[in-house]
């Protein structure tokens, strides 16, 4: 069958996966292609077993594979077949060198835009998906002019915002697209390309464009803006305990005033995933980079509140534990660092439980759907960890349960049956305030929620 266009996506990850899906499943009259260097996880996306979880994703990639959606590991045929590039390869945080903690990882990215430029025989289209530093396409540029070999390229910046677990429906319906080019006319009439590719099925107002630096930028700054406000509710959550305020009382307050929004403002136990920290250490680097250091303290602050609330709530734990965590039973109730993904990375749960353990307490970690990856974040930990499926057996013998993730199952749970099956005084530390505190309070438990007195019998 002949496509309207062959596009390429180099990079099989969170971003990658799901956003060809999206274009394949919306566009048939386009070839997508997802490549990869790791054969294993090309061999999951071609299986019945995706290698992600996303609510909604296996049914558009079962739908469109073998038809206009393809997988595999031939990255320099795939080059030479495409028109349009995505490049979404990792970019994660260095661990290396200067700028070792904050600065973005580029070798995977430098190595892919070197591969384009040896395959090419013809002008392309390159796409920076990855989340990058500012300035990042003048390096790709420079890199696919290097050889003067004649092949024009031109480089475009498009970031993705979808946020996992609600990846379908972002990438379905978004707020907005936002497309990152030259203000020259070739780089106009790239932009142009990729503006078609979307007009398909988003429509054209909440299609944005911009300079290319601007929507570089831009992905920085909305995930540091998203995260400075769990920061945020989660400082005020500190104050709320001992004043005894009520945090989602105050939180509903405010985001009735429409300047502020209610959206983004549930204390918790602190956010994880593996943008938030990655992307505002970078633009720390940048702003300090550039020596804006008032303006790179401001933005790391929001980083460390939010290490702050991490240890609070174990600290909270030994406290009202009776200053001791040793030998006791505790489950933790989700692993994942949000609901509806298996995802663990920077997972606040992965910090608690090895800070949990430090303590020398016996840990029984329970999660639907993260729990292969909960025991590779923490393999090797010297410390008496169990694993569990079922979340009534995970409690069994427990003298406390810590809720980690905002799972809907351990809302409808029945906690009465737990609280018989536990070892008494009975402790539960809401990291996400979703269970009825007061019920459990009513049922024996001593509740410990985020943001709100206690409520216990002693
Ligand atoms: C985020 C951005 O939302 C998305 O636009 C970007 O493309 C990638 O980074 P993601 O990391 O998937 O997405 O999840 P998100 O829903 O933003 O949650 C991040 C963390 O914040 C989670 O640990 C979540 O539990 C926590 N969170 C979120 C809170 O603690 N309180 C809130 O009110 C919202
Ligand atoms: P993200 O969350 O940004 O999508 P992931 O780590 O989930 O990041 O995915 C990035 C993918 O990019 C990984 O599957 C990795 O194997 C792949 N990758 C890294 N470098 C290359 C490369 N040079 N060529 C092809 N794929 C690459």
């Amino acid at each position: 069958m002949k496509f309207d266009k062959n596009i390429l996506c180099i990079g099989a990850g969170y971003v990658g996966g799901p956003t060809m899906a999206m274009i394949a499943h919306k566009c048939p009259q386009y070839k997508v292609t997802v490549v990869d260097i790791n054969p294993e996880r090309i061999s999951q996306w071609n299986s019945d077993e995706l290698p992600i979880y996303e609510p909604g994703l296996d049914e558009i990639v079962k739908a469109a594979r073998g038809k206009n959606l393809f997988f595999g590991t031939d990255i320099e045929e795939g080059i030479r077949d495409a028109g349009i590039i995505f490049v979404s390869v990792n970019t994660p945080t260095k661990t290396f060198g200067a700028g070792a903690g904050m600065a973005a990882d580029l070798q995977y990215w430098e190595k892919t835009a070197r591969q384009i430029l040896q395959c090419s025989d013809s002008p392309k289209i390159i796409i920076e998906k990855s989340t990058l530093p500012v300035k990042t396409a003048l390096a790709m540029e420079r890199i696919l002019t290097s050889t003067h070999n004649g092949i024009h390229f031109d480089v475009l910046s498009n970031p993705e915002f979808l946020a996992e677990g609600t990846a379908i429906s972002d990438l379905e319906s978004p707020d907005r697209v936002l497309i990152g080019s030259r203000q020259t006319e070739r780089g106009l009439k790239a932009r142009d390309a990729l503006v078609e590719i979307y007009a398909n099925w988003v429509p054209e107002e909440r299609i944005i464009t911009a300079n290319i630096w601007s929507s570089e930028l831009s992905k920085l700054v909305a995930n540091a803006f998203l995260a400075q406000r769990i920061s945020s509710v989660n400082s005020i959550s500190a104050l709320c305990e001992i004043t005894d305020a009520d945090i989602t009382e105050v939180a509903g307050a405010i985001g009735m005033d429409s300047r502020i929004g209610d959206k983004f403002l549930k204390a918790s136990v602190g956010f994880g995933g593996s943008c938030f920290k990655k992307d505002i250490l970078n633009l720390v680097y940048l702003c300090r980079h550039y020596g804006l250091h008032e303006v790179a303290d401001y933005w790391e602050s929001v980083v460390r509140l939010n290490d702050y609330q991490k240890e609070r709530f174990v600290l909270r734990i030994l406290t009202d534990m009776f200053n001791t965590l040793a030998g006791k039973r505790i489950s933790i109730f989700g692993f994942a660092f949000k609901a509806d993904t298996g995802d663990t990375r920077e997972s606040p749960a992965i910090f608690i439980a090895k800070r949990l353990v430090e303590e020398k307490a016996e840990l029984v970690i329970t999660d639907p759907k993260a729990l292969k990856n909960a025991k590779i974040d923490l393999d090797g930990l010297d410390g008496n960890i169990s694993y569990v499926e079922d979340p009534y057996d995970a409690a069994v013998g427990c003298h406390a349960i810590a809720i980690l993730t905002e799972w809907n199952l351990y809302r409808e749970l029945d906690f009465e049956k737990i609280y018989r099956s536990m070892v008494k005084p009975a402790f539960i530390f809401d990291g996400r305030n979703i269970v009825d505190h007061k019920k459990l309070f009513e049922i024996g438990f001593n509740v410990f929620p985020i943001g709100k007195s206690a409520l216990t019998h002693f």
